[in-house]
């Protein structure tokens, strides 16, 4: 997996190019030079881990309700014969700002620090800070983040800077997944998350700063990121995919369980907004490069039923002309 220097970015072509051809490939790499220091990335692991160790009924507290995508759950179980993913995890919209659902985002743990269970024997201290503070500094810097990003990721194919974030409508939406890897007695049989490409345009993830576990395909095999503590693993999602007319890939990728030690990572996903349509850049498109995909909007709604009908949303996005 590819490590690309998002400090040197903006200025360095030779970094442009080292992007566009991640993207190209594998459509995934590392980021470093990101600006947001280790100790701040602890305290979004220490937010996460925090919120995982509360006792059950705690937890419950912040389930997602039948209806809603956000809170605190696991699959949701739509067929009898469906292998669950072997993990828990917590979905909450971040942005836009006016569109949190705040009464889900996990408390100060100050308050609530009596309920704690110890789930692990790892001895990771981290500061006990607000996680609803810490979760919106951690927006606000992700956000700039992706800002760069895709202005970088235009000029790395000779376009306008704005040409995909004028797709992506007034209110953007941004959501967080903090998830839980239990161990798992299984491993060969269970997965801690399916094969899938993510419906975003950008996913940012953080990994845990132990426990390794996500994995893309290359070369047609199964390749385990590495852990590297101050990092961030960047992948690309189908909206992009779409947007670049099939230039830059959403990756398939997956999480493999272990049997000893328990995994946590906080996942962070950029949409555009929900009712604005997509389709491929009118600069991507030419006789030699014609159009790959259809406009489509409400990617999320539409990447959910497909999921449920068992079929790959990106191919039922395909244009046949
Ligand atoms: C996801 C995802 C990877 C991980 O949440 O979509 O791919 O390592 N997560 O948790
Ligand atoms: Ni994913």
């Amino acid at each position: 997996v590819p490590v690309i220097d998002l400090g040197l970015l903006p200025s360095s072509k030779d970094e442009q190019g080292k992007l566009k051809l991640a993207l190209c490939s594998g459509g995934c790499f590392q980021a470093i030079g990101h600006g947001i220091s280790s100790s701040f990335l602890n305290k979004v692991r220490g937010v996460a881990k925090q919120f995982f160790q509360l006792l059950q009924e705690e937890k419950q507290k912040y389930s997602r309700a039948a209806n809603q995508v956000e809170g605190y759950g696991y699959d949701l179980v739509v067929s009898e014969k469906q292998v669950l993913d072997w993990n828990t995890r917590l979905f909450l919209r971040v942005f836009p700002e006016h569109q949190r659902t705040l009464n889900l985002w996990p408390e100060n743990p100050d308050k609530i620090r009596h309920a704690y269970l110890t789930l692990s024997r790892r001895t990771v201290s981290y500061e006990l800070n607000s996680c609803r503070e810490v979760l919106h500094e951690y927006s606000i810097k992700l956000k700039q983040l992706v800002d760069l990003l895709f202005k970088a990721m235009a000029k790395s194919l000779a376009l306008e800077e704005k040409s995909f974030s004028d797709q992506f409508g007034d209110n953007p939406v941004m959501h967080v997944r903090f998830n839980f890897y239990p161990p798992c007695t299984r491993p060969d049989k269970v997965l801690g998350l399916k094969p899938h490409s993510d419906r975003s345009w950008i996913t940012v993830l953080l990994q845990d700063e132990q426990v390794e576990g996500l994995q893309f395909v290359k070369d047609e095999k199964w390749i385990t990121v590495p852990v590297i503590p101050h990092v961030l693993v960047v992948n690309l999602g189908d909206q992009m995919q779409i947007m670049s007319n099939g230039i830059f890939k959403s990756p398939v990728h997956r999480v493999v369980t272990n049997t000893d030690k328990l995994r946590i990572s906080v996942a962070m996903f950029n949409e555009v907004e929900p009712e604005k349509e997509i389709g491929p850049v009118d600069g991507l498109i030419d006789e030699n490069r014609p159009r790959l995909y259809r406009n489509v909007k409400i990617y999320a709604s539409f990447n959910y039923e497909c999921f449920q009908k068992g079929k790959v949303p990106l191919e039922e996005v395909k244009f046949h002309a």
